[in-house]
């Protein structure tokens, strides 16, 4: 047995993943990858809850594992799989369901906003953090990194186990979310936290004319060129700290002493996060020619996830009486 921690996470196959999917989660996935047992899933049954169209989810999952490998993933040290490979993870959030109350799941952050918001909520969606608590909590993991709008979801799944190992005995280990603190929440264009639900996103592999266009729309207030701006309220700025490593003391100058107008921020930064994607980008286009290989690579860690999940559902069926 691996005496290394065992790591979970996952990201939802619902369209392009941005710069903050990345800089809150995969470029995590990618550094933890040797020091951990590492599983990495597309979350297939959590984004059925926004795409109910069957190609569109088809492709949107392959394009999905495509990233993780682009992005620097590896199958030789990490198991690569789809959820919906694993049907333990929808057999165990049906028996947390039944240990768990409506008000509880009420409580939830992505809950409260949604009917705030008057949206129409499935049950699917309302019963999400129960599916994801059994997403991680089926593998023993003690490692969740994540941004930071999914820790309250991680906190449901250190409830969850608390409560059944409390009526059932000792189960399951207690997870902890591993949040990066400077890019816990990576703003948008707009200021509001980068989702693809807000329409507010720079694609991470988004071809050099988008990105350039995107910047543009980058929110700012009216100040003239020669006015002196606070680099910690601008939202060009919030990105310049990820993207700007060799400039980001000189554009900071720049601004406090009214010497940057926003236009020229903005192709600062645009020409900044080419630079940095291109090389992703090359590489996303090389795995994307043969994506054969890419639906092995899933079916392979979906056998050896499968593995796990077997082994930890034969527990809990017997801890609950399911069999005997
Ligand atoms: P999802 O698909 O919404 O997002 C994937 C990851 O990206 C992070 N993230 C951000 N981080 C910083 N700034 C942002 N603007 C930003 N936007 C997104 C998210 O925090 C997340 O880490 N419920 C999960 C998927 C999931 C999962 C799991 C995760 C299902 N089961 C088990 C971990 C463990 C989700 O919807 O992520």
């Amino acid at each position: 047995m691996s005496t290394k921690k065992i790591l979970l996470s996952g990201i939802k196959p619902t369209g392009r993943p941005h710069i903050g999917n990345y800089f809150g989660a995969m470029k995590q996935f990618v550094e933890l990858q040797d020091a951990h047992d590492s599983f990495y899933m597309i979350a297939n049954y959590h984004g059925l809850n926004y795409i109910q169209n069957g190609p569109e989810m088809a492709d949107l999952t392959l394009n999905l594992a495509i990233d993780y490998l682009a992005v620097g993933l590896d199958p030789a040290k990490s198991v690569i799989f789809k959820q919906s490979d694993i049907p333990e993870h929808t057999e165990l959030a049906w028996i947390f369901d039944t240990i768990t109350t409506m008000p509880y799941l009420m409580r939830a952050h992505a809950f409260k906003d949604a009917e705030a918001k008057n949206k129409e909520i499935s049950v699917g969606a309302f019963n999400y953090p129960m599916l994801m608590a059994a997403d991680i909590l089926i593998y023993d993991t003690d490692v969740v990194p994540v941004g930071q709008d999914q820790k309250q979801h991680v906190e449901y799944a250190r409830d969850t186990a608390e409560k059944f190992n409390r009526i059932f005995g000792e189960t399951f280990k207690l997870p902890e979310p591993k949040i990066l603190e400077d890019v816990a929440v990576v703003p948008g264009l707009d200021g509001q936290k980068m989702s693809k639900s807000y329409n507010n996103t720079i694609p991470l592999f988004a071809e050099d004319n988008e990105i350039r266009a995107l910047c543009m729309k980058i929110v700012t207030d009216s100040k003239s060129p020669d006015e002196p701006k606070d680099p910690s309220t601008d939202n060009i700025f919030a990105l310049h700290k990820l993207f700007a490593l060799d400039n980001l003391a000189e554009i900071e100058t720049r601004y406090r002493e009214g010497k940057i107008s926003y236009k020229e921020s903005k192709e600062i930064l645009a020409d900044n996060i080419i630079k940095f994607v291109t090389p992703l980008r090359e590489k996303r286009k090389a795995i994307a020619t043969d994506p054969a290989k890419v639906k092995a690579i899933l079916a392979e860690g979906g056998e050896k996830a499968r593995a796990r999940a077997v082994a930890k559902m034969k527990d809990v069926k017997e801890k609950t009486g399911l069999s005997f």
